[in-house]
């Protein structure tokens, strides 16, 4: 059985359809402090299926325990955390507390139960300002803001779990910029508030949310002068983690592994894409750049084909569509009636 800290949330949700389509036995602990259930509720049409659901903090030990008491649980997919990088920097304690000190109690717990298999959910932003792409996993680590040096952190604490004791099977995928739906477009990213990040800004700009983008700088060394990113498939996303379970026991060491397609786009690459794929208009205005943005990040992900057999399928012109039909069909989120 395997436990899903975090199940509930964006990239957990898409993870649990990729699990059951290959076979695996789950359970979903989440707090629901960046998520509800609706998001399982829907997952759960998906499949076909009653998921088993804890809602509990990591942070507290019994919670997690009680799941232990109940399932034989193998491995752990940990996504629970919390990830905004401006708030990170509002808050930091409470973001070192969520965080780290929620990974330290589920590794205790772990370790109490005899459950020694482990796959985290580390980011490209433990790159820092990248020196040159494409950043390949042995390139120097940095963080430029609290968020950032969490991911640092826990890498830190599991690589130090190994070195205690070298039963620990410990997969690090640092994912690049997650976006994108579940074909059906039940589930899909629903952030609270004014969204950060890029693809929903551009699809609530398409529903008329918001009345324009702004783009964060213009005079960046890229190919049209706006930032570029590694934009990656949440279902592509999600089938990493499935292979890197499938591939859990010939882990030696810790695995550290890029999840990425390799290509990078720039953010007007992503408007032309998005209006292509939706037939919207989506206004923009050039903005100053954003303070802590580099800019280009994409991977190299030749390594996550090697060691784990898995490579990125879906380009941009998907995973725009796929934004869309999810953000057309739920303008609202999972406050959206369907
Ligand atoms: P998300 O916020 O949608 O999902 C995280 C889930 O964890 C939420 O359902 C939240 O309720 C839960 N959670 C948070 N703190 C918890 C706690 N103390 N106890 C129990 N549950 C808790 O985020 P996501 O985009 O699905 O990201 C999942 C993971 O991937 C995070 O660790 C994030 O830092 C990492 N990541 C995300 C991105 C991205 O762009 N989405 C990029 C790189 C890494
Ligand atoms: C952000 C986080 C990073 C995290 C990543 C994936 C910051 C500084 N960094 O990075 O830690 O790992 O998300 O979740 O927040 N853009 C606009 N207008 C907008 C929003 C974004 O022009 O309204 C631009 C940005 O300047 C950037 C690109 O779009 O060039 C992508 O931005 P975003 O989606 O926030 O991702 P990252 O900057 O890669």
């Amino acid at each position: 059985m395997v436990l899903v800290t975090g199940g509930a949330g964006y990239i957990g949700s898409h993870t649990c359809i990729s699990l059951h389509e290959a076979g695996f036995d789950f359970v979903v602990f989440d707090n629901l402090c960046n998520s509800s259930q609706e998001s399982l509720a829907r997952v759960e049409k998906i499949i076909g299926k009653k998921i088993p659901f804890y809602q509990g903090d990591i942070r507290n030990k019994q919670d997690l325990q009680s799941v232990f008491d109940t399932y034989k649980i193998d491995s752990v997919i940990h996504f629970a955390g919390l990830k905004a990088v401006g708030e990170s920097v509002t808050i930091p304690l409470h973001y070192y507390d969520n965080n780290i000190s929620g990974t330290l109690v589920l590794c205790q717990v772990m370790q109490e139960n005899n459950c020694k298999k482990i796959v985290f959910s580390s980011s490209a932003t433990v790159y820092g300002d990248p020196h040159t792409t494409p950043i390949k996993e042995d390139f120097p680590l940095s963080a430029t803001n609290p968020y950032g040096r969490t991911k640092l952190f826990i890498e830190e604490i599991l690589r130090d779990l190994y070195v205690s004791d070298n039963e620990y099977k410990i997969i690090l995928l640092r994912y690049f910029n997650p976006v994108g739906a579940h074909k059906s477009g039940l589930i899909g990213e629903d952030p609270n508030g004014i969204p950060n990040n890029l693809m929903p800004f551009i699809s609530q700009t398409a529903v008329q949310k918001r009345e324009f983008l702004s783009v964060f700088g213009d005079d960046y060394d890229t190919h049209d002068g706006t930032g570029v990113r590694d934009y990656i498939h949440v279902v592509d996303l999600a089938l990493g983690h499935v292979k890197a379970l499938q591939n859990m026991d010939n882990v030696q060491n810790v695995l550290t592994v890029n999840l990425g397609t390799g290509k990078g786009y720039s953010v007007l690459d992503m408007v032309k894409a998005f209006e292509k794929a939706s037939g919207k208009k989506v206004p923009y205005k050039i903005a100053p750049r954003r303070a802590g943005d580099v800019a280009k990040c994409f991977a190299d992900p030749s390594y996550a084909f090697e060691v784990l057999g898995w490579r990125a399928q879906k380009g941009v012109e998907e995973m725009c569509e796929d934004s869309w039909r999810w953000q057309s069909q739920n303008p609202d989120g999972y406050d959206s009636k369907i």
